[in-house]
């Protein structure tokens, strides 16, 4: 279990507090489209609050690789964030120097600030030792709470834990905590549904997966992958052939492993990729040769739900199928409603994130039902891959 100092173990009254959370959310014209970042930073902001501690918000937005881009800046957040805290928010135009340093001198315990984005500046994603202490000055006492940005080795995730009395923020400790009881050590059976368009993007993490768990679903592109390399002919579907020989290798160590890997027996095809085309079910064996996979049959999605219900955890990245598109929503659907039925009766618990999960997820109906569903996407992937999140490393050091 990752070890590292919280917020009850950090003198924080009275202390400028600088808070890494991750405020990177979707944004069109200027308005914040989806909170769920933003709300999921509310317990360490109101539990510093109360404490009495001043508390600085630090976060980046985009990719502006280093130079102030006004499209990027994150003053569109100080209106949401203060209607959904309930409390003014300040926002000072430069995450460091004299404005931010004029903004932190000014705060009183109990206050709450945000600085720009901290990619405006180059050090911070070049972990730049200047750029650290310019942000160290800032405060007194660091919590890391942007588990979704911790794969990141940048100053204000990494190097700024080592450069004050650091710890983990609420939201860092609640991600840790039920991916540590989902693939650290879970109840078992342990299943895993990994879905997306391609393996290459997917290699380490079913390769640490395999070790982990006993059954291993997949779905998406990915699993015409995985046919093809069975010979199995997958007609004009989405298909990495040049990736045959890896997927064949994942087979074999699934097997030496004896994690039961499964792939779809049958498949909805479509002579079109559009909501709304024709289409029949197939077995996947019979993919006829002008057609293309859209999504996983409804034989394997009920053969998924009842491998499902004997297992005790899950954890859940990726569709089985092009759930943007209807009806080639269905299985994953379908399986995600099970997993969902399931963990509220209490056999099951589930754990979701990464990338496209959330929004599948939340499409089916089913993500308010799943025991966890995390606000990371390339974090969480880097965690399923078994790799030291540099954010959550920097934590455990500084305890
Ligand atoms: C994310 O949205 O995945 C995180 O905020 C990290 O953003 P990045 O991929 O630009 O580093
Ligand atoms: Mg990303």
């Amino acid at each position: 279990m990752a070890r590292f100092k919280t917020l009850d173990d950090l003198e924080v009254a009275g202390k400028t507090v600088l808070v890494r959370v991750d405020f990177n959310v979707p944004m069109q014209e200027g308005q914040v489209t989806d909170d769920t970042r933003i709300r999921r930073a509310l317990p360490t902001i109101r539990d510093l609050v109360a404490a009495g501690a001043k508390v600085l918000l630090l976060s980046h937005f985009g990719r502006p690789k280093g130079k102030a881009v006004p499209e990027m800046s994150l003053e569109p957040v100080v209106a949401p964030l203060s209607a959904a805290l309930g409390q003014d928010v300040a926002f000072a135009g430069d995450c460091i120097g004299p404005e931010a340093e004029k903004l932190a001198s000014e705060l009183a315990a109990g206050e709450v600030a945000l600085l720009e984005n901290l990619r405006f500046h180059a050090g911070e994603e070049a972990n730049d030792p200047a750029f650290v202490a310019a942000l160290a000055r800032l405060g007194d006492v660091y919590l890391g709470d942007a588990f979704s940005a911790a794969h990141r080795a940048h100053a204000s995730v990494e190097g700024l834990a080592r450069a004050l009395p650091a710890g983990a923020g609420r939201l860092m400790q609640e991600e840790l905590l039920h991916l540590q009881s989902a693939l650290g050590s879970p109840k078992r059976p342990v299943a895993a549904v990994v879905g997306g368009a391609k393996i290459s993007s997917k290699l380490e993490l079913l390769g640490n997966l395999v070790e982990k768990v006993d059954l291993l679903v997949i779905g998406g592109g990915m699993a015409n992958t995985f046919l093809n390399a069975q010979g199995v002919p997958v007609g004009k579907s989405l298909c990495e052939t040049e990736m045959a020989e890896t997927a064949r290798q994942i087979l074999d160590r699934a097997e030496a492993e004896g994690c039961d890997v499964v792939l779809p027996s049958d498949a909805v095809v479509s002579r079109e990729f559009a909501a709304g085309a024709a289409h029949e079910i197939v077995p996947v064996t019979a993919v006829p040769q002008d057609t293309m996979i859209l999504d996983a049959g409804p034989a394997t999605a009920a053969d998924l739900a009842r491998r499902l219900s004997a297992c005790k955890t899950l954890v859940w990245n990726g569709p089985l199928g092009c759930f943007e598109m209807p009806p080639f929503d269905a299985a994953t659907n379908s399986v995600a409603q099970a997993a969902a039925a399931l963990t509220k009766s209490g056999s099951l618990l589930s754990v979701a994130g990464g990338g496209d999960t959330v929004a599948a997820l939340a499409h089916a109906g089913a993500d308010k039902d799943f025991s966890y569903i995390s606000t990371a996407g390339g974090a969480f992937l880097e965690w399923l891959e078994g790799k030291t999140l540099p954010g959550v490393q920097a934590l455990e050091d500084a305890a």
